[in-house]
């Protein structure tokens, strides 16, 4: 019987574990997107977890959504980048760097050419976003042209290669909680007549787009994906055609032998199970809100390979040696997850 405790192959690398600390946007980057020496020592204190996908990361200025993340597309973002590899490296640690853009959830001050923001369609998502003067409407984003879908396709492209160049294991392409892949699988927030919108197969080239560019540029083996299926996040709905649309999506996936595709599991059982007969590789499953004492359970059952962890991991930087002493977890405070200092970032309490 296989169990979380167990070692793993995944993509290049061989893990000591099959835990995995989810991707946690934590606003804690300098203004220019450039992760700091705290950023390091933040990922460095949970290195013990088999894999860590560091937060949301995006791609170009197009694809930053909220203040203070991350970038990973100019020479002083790899820099940052690689003292933080560098550091959960040394801890004998794994880590993969998010790819996310936001799409149409941006807000024009929060990114470096405060323009408007991009979407597939030019639909609001209805909704509010902190920014450098408080919370603010988001405001309609502009519909991509076809030429600029291609240019957002190599500017992950890009961003990739720039995520290796800073010692990143690997790449996880950010495809769930309503941001621009998102966007494009659904009809609420996609309403293109051309081979980006309609048809399933349509809503879904997008995303294969770009993963397809990214593992040609690092290699499939350093190339991941994360989907939540189903979610209703900020104006997002699928319709019932949803549930189709990742069958087909990880059917076509399946054909790039990927590292991993990466769940955030939305209820849809059947759904899940499906994904786990089509895709023959790797597949990471985060069950939100999943209690301590389900901890290993889908990895024994066989429903995923790998399980992540957010809030539990965010809190508690001596996660495993909790776990293994049977000691009681720290509980993650809310108001210290987005920007700040190292407090609720670096000083959570370890045994
Ligand atoms: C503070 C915070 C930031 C998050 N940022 C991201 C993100 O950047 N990318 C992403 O895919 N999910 C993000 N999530 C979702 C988590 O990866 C995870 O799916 C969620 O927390 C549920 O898992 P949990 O109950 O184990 O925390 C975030 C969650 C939290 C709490």
């Amino acid at each position: 019987m296989t169990d979380i405790w167990q070692p793993i192959t995944l993509g290049r690398a061989t893990l000591p574990n099959r835990f995995v600390m989810a991707p946690m946007t934590r606003s804690r980057a300098q203004y220019d997107g450039t992760p700091g020496p705290l950023v390091a020592e933040y990922y460095a204190q949970r290195a013990s977890v088999g894999l860590i996908v560091a937060e949301g990361t995006q791609p170009s200025d197009d694809g930053q959504g909220y203040l203070m993340t991350p970038g990973i597309y100019t020479e002083a973002h790899i820099a940052g980048w690689k003292t933080v590899t560098s550091a959960v490296h040394a801890k004998g640690g794994h880590i993969y760097i998010q790819l996310m853009h936001a799409g149409r959830m941006s807000h024009p001050d929060n990114t470096p050419h405060h323009r408007q923001g991009v979407a597939p369609s030019a639909i609001a998502p209805g909704t509010g976003m902190f920014t450098v003067t408080g919370m603010q409407d988001i405001p309609t984003p502009r519909a991509l042209s076809i030429e600029e879908i291609s240019q957002t396709v190599q500017d992950f492209r890009h961003a990739a290669k720039c995520a290796i160049e800073a010692g990143a294991d690997g790449v996880e392409i950010h495809g769930a909680n309503a941001y621009l892949i998102q966007q494009f699988f659904a009809p609420s927030a996609n309403t293109r007549t051309d081979e980006y919108g309609g048809s399933i197969e349509s809503r879904a080239r997008f995303a294969i787009e770009v993963a397809a560019a990214i593992a040609d540029e690092i290699g499939a083996d350093r190339t991941a994906i994360r989907f939540s299926p189903g979610t209703s996040l900020w104006g997002i709905d699928e319709g019932e055609e949803g549930p189709d649309l990742y069958r087909y999506l990880i059917a076509e996936l399946d054909k790039l032998h990927l590292s991993y595709v990466h769940i955030m599991h939305q209820g849809n059982e059947q759904l899940l199970s499906d994904i786990r007969q089509l895709w023959t590789g790797k597949l990471i499953l985060n069950r939100p809100g999943r209690p301590r004492e389900e901890i290993g359970k889908d990895v024994v059952s066989g429903l995923s390979d790998m399980e992540a962890y957010g809030q539990m991991i965010l809190a508690n930087p001596d996660f495993l040696a909790r776990l293994k002493a049977d000691a009681p977890l720290n509980e993650a405070d809310r108001n210290t997850f987005f920007g700040g200092t190292e407090k609720g970032y670096t000083d959570y309490a370890s045994l």
